[in-house]
C-alpha cells in the first residue's frame, strides 16, 4: 500500500521507517467515544433534472458512541458531518471501497493537528478493497475543518467526484459564547461542477488542468445547484468551506451589505470583523454571523463572488484569445479546462440566494468577543530574522516548491524542522519571466498539515499591487488559519508551531490540480 505503483506503472519501492506507516487494525489499547467506519463508494445522487449522476461518495456507520454525532448531507454526495469535542477520541476505520482498481485513497483530517500516522499522508494510501484505520484525540480547538481524500495525483479528480467531508468541533469555551445552534449553524459547502448533457460530472486532468487548475461551469453548495435557503428573522452560524478544487471566491453580499466573520480556518476569532467581502480560497474556511432580524418578509438576498482579476497574474489566460499567441493548436485543451462555458477565475457568479420566509422571535445577539487568541510572537521564533523561504514558480512548464516538484517515491524530507519549536516561513510567490504560460505567476493557497498556524505579514511586488489591492481587504488574517491564499507576487510571512509529534507531514498548493502535479514537499518534524 506505499506509494501508487499502479499510477506509475513501476515497482512498489521498498518502505522507508521515516515514512508513516499504514495502521490497518484497530489497537486494543485504544478506547474511542466515537468509532465510525467510513466507506469511499460509488452511487448515484440527483443533481440536475433528469438523470442522476454517478459519483463516489463517503458512507458513514457508527460502530459506537453517539449515532447522531454523525450527520449526513441531505441528498447529496458530500458529507458525512462529523460532530466531535475537543478531548473525544475517534477510531475511523477508512474503508476504500472505489469501483476503479486504479484508485487508491486515504483521508486527510484537513486542519486538524493529528500524528503523521493519522494525517491521511500520500505515502499511506490504501488499495480498493483496503482499509486503514485512524485512532485519534482531537486536541483542537471548535471549529470547522473538514476532510478529502489525499492520494498523489489523484486528489483532484476524487474531490470533483464527491469525496468530501466536514469534521466539526466543538468545546465548551465555544458553548459559553451562545452561538446560533441546532438548524441555525449552517454548513455551506462551495464547489463548481461541469456536467455533460447526460448529467455526469466532467473531469479531464490533462496537462493543461494540471497546469491551470480546473474550472467547473456550475456552482455547487452543498452539492445543489441553485441553492436557496428559506431563513427566519434571526441570526444564523453559516460555515462555509471552499471546497471547489481551483477556483478562489470574493464573497459578498449582493445588497453590499458588509460580511460578519467570527471564525476562519482554525475556529473563531477574538471579536467579530467585519469586511466588505471575503476571500475563499479553495481549502479555506471562514464562518459568518448571519443576522435576519431585520431583513422584511420575502425578502430575497444573494451572496455572490464578485470579480476580481490578478488571481493568474496580468499575463496569459485572462481570456481565450490570448492563447493565439505562439500557441496554435492548445485551444482545444484550453476549451476542456474552462470546460467550454465555465467562468474563468475571477468572474462574478451568484452563489446562493436566502428567501427570508418566517417571522422569529429570537434574543441572540453577537457577542462584542469570542474567544482569546495567543498570538506567536515573531521573536520567539527559532528563526525570527531570517525566515524559511518557501518559493511558489512555474519552471518548464511544472509548477515548483524552492526549485523542486514532489516525488511521490521519496523518502528524505525537503524540510527538516525542530520539534517544540516556533518557525517563521515566508511563502513567496514569484513571477516567472521567461515562461510563456504564465509569466506573472498565479494565485496559490499554500496549506500546510499538521496544525494551524498565523499569518503575521504580506507584502506584494509593487508591479502586481493592482491585482492585489481588489482583494486585500477580503483576507480575514486575524485568526488561526491552516491554509493561506498567496495572490501572484504576493509574500506572506507566517508563524507555526511544531509541537507534540514528529514525523513527517506535507505542505502544498490547495489548488488540487496544482497539488496533483507536484506542488507540494514534505517536511519532517525531529526530536
Ligand atoms: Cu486539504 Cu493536504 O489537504
Ligand atoms: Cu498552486
Amino acid at each position: 500500500a506505499f506509494g501508487s505503483g499502479v499510477l506509475n506503472g513501476c515497482a512498489l519501492p521498498t518502505r522507508s521507517s521515516s515514512m508513516p506507516q499504514p495502521q490497518t487494525n484497530p489497537s486494543p489499547a485504544f478506547t474511542p467515544d466515537l468509532d465510525l467506519t467510513i466507506r469511499a463508494v460509488a452511487a448515484e445522487v440527483p443533481i440536475l433534472p433528469g438523470t442522476p449522476t454517478r459519483v463516489w461518495t463517503y458512507q458513514a456507520q457508527v460502530n459506537a458512541g453517539d449515532p447522531a454525532a454523525v450527520q449526513p448531507i441531505p441528498d447529496s454526495y458530500l458529507g458525512p458531518i462529523i460532530r466531535v469535542r475537543t478531548g473525544q477520541k475517534v477510531r475511523i476505520t477508512f474503508e476504500n471501497k472505489l469501483p476503479d482498481p486504479r484508485q487508491d485513497s486515504i483521508i486527510h483530517w484537513h486542519g486538524l493537528h493529528t500524528p503523521p500516522a493519522m494525517d491521511g499522508h500520500p505515502h499511506t494510501v490504501v488499495r480498493p478493497g483496503e482499509r486503514y484505520v485512524y485512532e485519534f484525540t482531537v486536541t483542537d480547538r471548535a471549529g470547522t475543518y473538514w476532510f478529502h481524500p489525499h492520494p498523489h495525483g489523484q486528489t483532484a479528480q476524487q474531490v470533483i467526484m464527491g469525496l468530501a467531508g466536514l469534521f466539526v468541533v466543538s468545546d465548551p469555551a465555544e458553548d459559553a459564547i451562545g452561538l446560533p445552534g441546532g438548524e441555525y449553524d449552517l454548513p455551506l459547502v462551495i464547489q463548481d461542477r461541469t456536467f455533460d448533457a447526460d448529467n455526469q460530472f466532467v473531469y479531464d486532468s490533462d496537462p493543461m488542468t494540471r497546469l491551470m487548475g480546473f474550472l467547473g461551469e456550475r456552482i455547487l453548495v452543498n452539492g445543489r445547484p441553485d441553492l436557496t435557503i428559506t431563513a427566519a428573522t434571526r441570526a444564523y452560524r453559516w460555515r462555509i468551506l471552499n471546497g471547489s478544487n481551483s477556483r478562489i471566491y470574493k464573497l459578498a453580499w449582493d445588497s453590499g451589505m458588509p460580511l460578519t466573520v467570527i471564525a476562519t480556518d482554525g475556529g473563531l476569532l477574538e471579536h467579530p470583523l467585519t469586511r466588505p467581502f471575503v476571500m475563499l480560497a479553495p481549502g479555506e474556511r471562514i464562518e459568518l454571523w448571519v443576522d435576519l432580524r431585520d431583513i422584511p418578509r420575502d425578502t430575497t438576498l444573494k451572496l455572490v463572488s464578485q470579480p476580481f482579476s490578478g488571481a493568474e497574474g496580468v499575463g496569459m489566460m485572462g481570456e481565450s484569445g490570448n492563447m493565439d499567441h505562439g500557441m496554435g493548436g492548445m485551444h482545444g485543451q484550453m476549451g476542456m479546462m474552462r470546460s467550454g462555458n465555465a467562468p474563468p477565475l475571477g468572474a462574478p457568479l451568484d452563489i446562493l440566494q436566502v428567501r427570508v420566509t418566517r417571522q422569529e422571535q429570537e434574543t441572540l445577539v453577537l457577542p462584542a468577543s469570542l474567544i482569546p487568541i495567543q498570538r506567536h510572537r515573531r521573536e520567539a521564533a527559532v528563526n525570527a530574522t531570517t525566515p524559511r523561504r518557501i518559493a511558489l514558480s512555474l519552471r518548464g512548464m511544472e509548477w515548483q516548491i524552492n526549485g523542486k516538484t514532489f516525488v511521490m517515491d521519496e523518502v528524505a524530507p525537503d524540510e527538516i524542522v525542530r520539534l517544540n519549536t516556533l518557525e517563521l516561513w515566508e511563502i513567496v510567490n514569484e513571477t516567472n519571466p521567461g515562461e510563456m504560460m504564465d509569466p506573472m505567476g498565479m494565485a496559490h493557497p499554500i496549506h500546510i498539515h499538521g496544525g494551524q498556524f498565523q499569518i503575521v505579514q504580506r507584502t506584494v511586488l509593487p508591479e502586481l499591487r493592482a491585482g492585489w489591492e481588489e482583494v486585500k481587504d477580503g483576507y480575514v488574517d486575524e485568526g488561526w488559519k491552516d491554509t493561506v491564499l498567496v495572490m501572484p507576487g504576493e509574500r506572506v510571512q507566517l508563524l507555526m508551531a511544531f509541537r507534540d509529534y514528529t514525523g513527517m507531514y506535507v505542505y502544498h498548493c490547495h489548488n488540487l490540480e496544482h497539488e496533483d502535479a507536484g506542488m507540494m514537499r514534505n517536511y519532517r518534524i525531529e526530536a
